[in-house]
């Protein structure tokens, strides 16, 4: 019989024989039958070097078409065999099946986007500082007098004899101003270290947004401008602020910033004991001390800066007495956020 006969002949009958296979076991069978070393299919193959050498191209062209062919169809068959093994009761969909955790950002990051985000708005741009500083940029560049109590064991964690961790973001305004000329404004936001005693209120390191302008004729109306903008799209349109004088060595005048109380909307409760107002950030026109300090004239700029503290901001936001809850990392706690 001539070679395409042949080839045309398994092929039907591989066809038939493939379609009426019902089990696995069949299939394998099927397989090794014609498909072995000495199957039937391979040694059909084996006959085209015997062909007379005119007529080998187009038998070998053709046998190699069936050959792939065949191929696809067994992959298929073996495919669809193992889908209905799963269907078919290896796999009970009955089960209770295993929860992939779900990845989410921490409280403390969520708000600190939300912070950062609203003064990107407003202009601002982002730039960052070292955890661990000198003393020049933590403390002698902003103006605190060698004696001054914030330089105490009790609050600074010290690395050595000039090393400190930062005990705020305001170095970044220094290191900044070194390197740029005005008009500036930035946004430093940052961890921060203090050594004082662990409670609900305060922990030995937290975060902090240090925002700061300086340019020609910036007044203090502009950072009250600034810092109204920023609580209303926080907190919403009807938060009232309130400006109170206070004291850092590095601006002058000094304001402290409350919100009022988003519990009790100022009637009196445990989260702002009874005062109706929660502080939230420090804030000032930039001392001209500093800005001698890093060769700025201070007849010719003037600026503002602020500290929030965004923990404070966390808490109030989420409504949460304790703040060792956010580095607890407890995970029945972050899975609400
Ligand atoms: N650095 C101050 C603090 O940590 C906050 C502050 C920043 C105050 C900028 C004024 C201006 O308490």
């Amino acid at each position: 019989m001539a070679f395409l006969t042949k080839l045309k002949e398994i092929e039907k009958l591989i066809e038939s024989r493939l379609n009426s296979v019902s089990s696995p076991k069949e299939f394998e069978e099927l397989e090794s039958e014609y498909f072995n070393r000495k199957g039937k299919f391979s040694l059909l193959m084996k006959e085209l070097k015997d062909l007379p050498p005119d007529l080998r191209p187009e038998a070998g062209e053709k046998a190699n078409i069936l050959k792939r062919k065949l191929n696809g169809l067994f992959q298929e068959k073996a495919l669809s065999f193992r889908e209905k093994k799963v269907a078919g009761g290896l796999v009970d969909f009955s089960l209770p099946g295993h929860r992939s955790w779900e990845g989410k950002l921490h409280p403390l990051t969520q708000v600190l986007e939300g912070i950062v985000e609203i003064f990107c708005g407003m202009g601002f741009e982002v730039v960052g500082g070292p955890d661990i500083e000198t003393n020049y940029y933590n403390f002698d560049a902003l103006n605190f007098p060698r004696d001054h109590p914030a330089r105490d064991m009790q609050d600074t964690f010290y690395l050595g004899r000039d090393l400190v961790l930062r005990t705020h973001t305001s170095p970044v305004q220094v290191r900044v101003f070194e390197k740029r000329k005005p008009p500036v404004k930035i946004l430093a936001p940052g961890r921060v270290y203090r050594h004082e005693a662990i409670n609900s209120r305060s922990y030995c390191l937290f975060y902090q947004v240090e925002g700061f302008y300086v340019d020609e004729n910036v007044t203090f109306a502009d950072l009250k401008g600034i810092l109204i903008t920023f609580a209303r799209e926080f907190f919403g349109k009807e938060i009232e602020l309130r400006f109170r004088a206070s004291f850092f060595p590095f601006t002058e005048p000094s304001a402290e910033v409350d919100i009022r109380c988003i519990i009790c909307k100022g009637k009196g409760c445990g989260l702002c004991k009874h005062r109706g107002w929660l502080e939230i950030l420090g804030a000032g026109m930039i001392d001209p001390a500093v800005f001698e300090a890093v060769g700025y004239d201070p007849e010719r700029y003037s600026g503002y800066a602020f500290g929030m503290g965004v923990d404070r901001i966390a808490l109030l936001k989420y409504g949460i007495d304790d703040i060792r809850l956010f580095y607890e990392n407890d995970i029945r706690f972050l899975r609400q956020f």
